[in-house]
């Protein structure tokens, strides 16, 4: 048995015992590759490192607002492949909604747009949308609204929308963060509630884009954080009570649905 194996008994235990009831997951792209979506740094895998075909000063520039103003195409040849609606949630998206379902989920901050984790039955008030998501759209310079049917054909096409707005015609853009942008009000309303977590879940992500990337810190000391991850990131591992589960996320999750007994009730709430 593994150090991590039999920390994840402890960290099963600590649940089973009731001492988690206010319990916090962070997630990001990791637990979708599963699902088909690409995540963003993976080598060879992640899309910033498919993204030469576009001949882009650097990668992250196709989610760069000032780019994107004067050249929005390659982020709409992308947004084609990321759309949500082809993808379906993984075991890992249906044991935190499982988590919400018995009580004990606090809250989920996802980095992710591809709107998984409401597909998997995470109630919308428990989900901190911290990088927006593909739900909506608007115009960048007038921020009128954009309608849902017109945006999914453009997206179809991989052509930029323009606004609707008589005599506007700025560059409409889906109600994601791109850097340079500000954060959701949401993430910041919700910015404390990591400091009150009794449990830390981090899933799927190289916690490389700040301020997300400083949430796990706001854990009080002693509290438990478990990252589930196919590499060790972060300050993950720096606190005595951090648990390391390296490997890929869903035989993670599978692994600690079995030590808490959930297994089967995860499985079924998966393929529902
Ligand atoms: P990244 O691509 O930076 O990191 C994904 C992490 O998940 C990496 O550490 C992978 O090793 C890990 N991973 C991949 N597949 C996994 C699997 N099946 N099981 C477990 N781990 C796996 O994605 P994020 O951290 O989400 O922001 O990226 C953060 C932000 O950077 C994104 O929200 C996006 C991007 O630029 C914006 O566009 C604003």
């Amino acid at each position: 048995e593994t150090l991590s194996e039999r920390s994840l008994r402890a960290v099963a235990q600590f649940i089973k015992d009731g001492r988690a009831k206010r319990i916090v997951v962070m997630t990001g792209a990791g637990i979708s590759t599963a699902a088909g979506i690409p995540d963003f740094r993976s080598p060879k895998t992640g899309l910033y490192h498919n993204l030469s075909r576009f001949n882009l000063p650097h990668p992250e520039a196709v989610f760069e607002i000032d780019f994107f103003r004067t050249n929005p195409e390659p982020f709409y040849l992308l947004a084609k492949e990321l759309y949500p609606g082809n993808f379906s949630p993984t075991v890992s998206h249906a044991f935190i909604a499982l988590l919400a379902k018995k009580g004990l989920l606090r809250m989920l901050f996802t980095q992710n747009i591809d709107c998984l984790e409401r597909a998997a039955g995470v109630p919308s008030e428990k989900i901190v949308e911290a990088h927006g998501s593909f739900a909506t759209q608007r115009c960048i310079e007038c921020r009128t609204e954009f309608p849902d049917d017109l945006m999914r054909e453009h997206v179809k096409r991989g052509e930029a929308p323009r606004c609707i707005r008589k005599g506007c015609g700025g560059l409409v853009k889906p109600d994601i963060v791109f850097f340079g942008e500000q954060l959701p009000e949401a993430f910041y309303n919700n910015i404390s509630v990591p400091n009150t977590a009794d449990l830390m879940l981090v899933m799927g992500t190289s916690l490389l884009v700040h301020p997300f990337a400083g949430l796990p810190r706001r854990a009080q000391e002693g509290v438990p954080r478990v990252l589930f991850n196919l590499e060790r990131v972060g300050d993950m591992g720096s606190r005595a009570d951090d648990v390391l589960v390296l490997g890929d996320c869903d035989s993670g999750i599978r692994k600690l649905a079995d030590e808490l007994g959930w297994r089967d009730e995860l499985e079924a709430l998966w393929r529902s």
